[in-house]
């Protein structure tokens, strides 16, 4: 579907906002000590830097008696990022603050029960369709699909069982983790027999890079993206209001009371959902405005800031947290962006931290297709047909204002 972007590519284009202009380009990651041992030798590119580690440790196990993994990626620059095999569930990440302090700044549950029984998508990949769907119907070549009504009227994040609650087989690859997951034909109603690809990669310069890769063997739809919680401050820390975001986007996508686009795609100027220019997540967040009434906060896709079709890897935002000077800039390949602000979390579900996760204790920059596409022919195509290949990458990447 789109060209992947190269990775030398990627650096060239990042170098520019680096400070100090350093290259990350030249000291991309280096070593890997993979895990087992015997599964992959330590890595060299020929550059000089620290090494990526990937180690692996048991993460429990599920009612049918498969074992979970959890598999933490970590380098020399006080990074660390921990994925389970559930979901490919990004359980935790830490990075430092401008003072070297460690937190993790990602919500989830510090046992994989809880992930089971009551996870509102923690961390995970989500699959085949990120976000909403108008009634579980959409209509691909003549033929009409019927997917699980799971949300309201709706079908949400791949229906009943997405890709978050499937187990997906890991390898190592250098510098991260491989998540390979095969999608039969029927499932949760979605046509074709899709073979998924999930790749995180640490990079030594605390970028958390997602690569996605798909293909089916019959015409399918398809939206993927990472459902991470993030409160730069740590989780379990209290709200985000107070946490300054950019979004390289002057159009939004309105919604419904069910909270699916109503086909318009909007200007945020003049709105609440004006980020063009950096705002405090909190400074607007209770206006009458009926967009966030609707939503209670943010819940809504931004339309990133891009010509038709492009698809290259982009800066689309950058979050700040005053207090600790923790910097978090996306970069991504997909047309759009889910700003949620955890309006559903309702104080009922406990973190790694112990305390209690409530409305507003985080954002998701959930990069994706525009929700309900299938169903709106004006927006980019989520169509992925048998001669294709679905690729897209997203960068998370962390860095400390003023840190030395
Ligand atoms: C959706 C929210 C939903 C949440 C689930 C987000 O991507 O936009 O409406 O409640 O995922 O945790």
């Amino acid at each position: 579907m789109r060209p992947l972007v190269s990775r030398s590519k990627f650096f060239r284009a990042l170098a520019w906002i680096v400070p100090g202009g350093a290259l990350l380009g030249v000291s991309v990651v280096l070593a890997v000590m993979a895990f087992p041992a015997a599964a992959s030798p330590t890595h060299n590119r020929g550059h000089k830097g620290d090494g990526v580690t990937v180690s692996k440790a048991p993460y429990g196990t599920l009612a049918d008696g498969t074992a979970i993994d959890q598999y933490t990626l970590a380098n020399q620059h006080g990074m660390t990022v921990k994925i389970i095999t559930y979901g490919g569930i990004v359980t935790e990440i830490d990075t430092p603050d401008r003072h070297g302090k460690i937190a993790n700044v990602a919500l989830g549950f510090d046992n994989l029960a809880d992930y089971v029984a009551k996870s509102p998508y923690f961390g995970a990949i989500i699959g085949r369709y990120a976000n909403r769907i108008a009634k579980g119907t959409f209509t691909l070549d003549g033929t009409t699909y019927h997917l699980p009504i799971n949300n309201g009227v709706n079908s949400l994040h791949g229906g009943i069982m997405g890709f978050d609650k499937h187990v997906w087989s890991a390898t190592v690859v250098p510098d991260g983790l491989k998540l390979s997951y095969t999608s039969v034909d029927g499932e949760e109603g979605y046509p074709g027999t899709m073979k998924v690809d999930v790749t995180y990669t640490l990079t030594s310069k605390n970028a958390l890079r997602i690569d996605y890769h798909a293909t089916t063997d019959k015409a399918t739809i398809i939206n993927l993206t990472n459902h991470t919680y993030f409160n730069l401050a740590g989780e379990g820390s209290g709200d985000v209001f107070d946490q300054v975001l950019w979004l390289k986007a002057h159009n939004y996508t309105p919604v419904d009371a069910t909270l699916i686009p109503t086909g318009v795609i909007a200007p945020v100027a003049g709105t609440p959902f004006d980020f063009t220019k950096p705002t405090a997540i909190g400074l607007r967040i209770r206006e009458a405005d009926p967009q966030i009434v609707i939503a209670q906060g943010y819940d809504h896709n931004f339309v990133i800031d891009r010509p038709a079709g492009d698809s290259s890897l982009i800066l689309i935002s950058k979050a700040f947290d005053p207090a600790s000077g923790r910097v978090l800039k996306t970069w991504t390949t997909e047309p759009g962006v889910q700003l949620y602000t955890g309006n559903f979390l309702d104080g009922t579900l406990v973190g790694p931290s112990h305390h209690t996760y409530r409305q507003g204790d985080a954002f998701t920059l959930e990069t994706q297709h525009y929700p309900d596409s299938p169903n709106e022919p004006a927006f980019p195509s989520t169509v992925l047909r048998p001669s294709q290949t679905f690729t897209s990458t997203t960068v998370y990447a962390f860095s400390a204002d003023g840190h030395k």
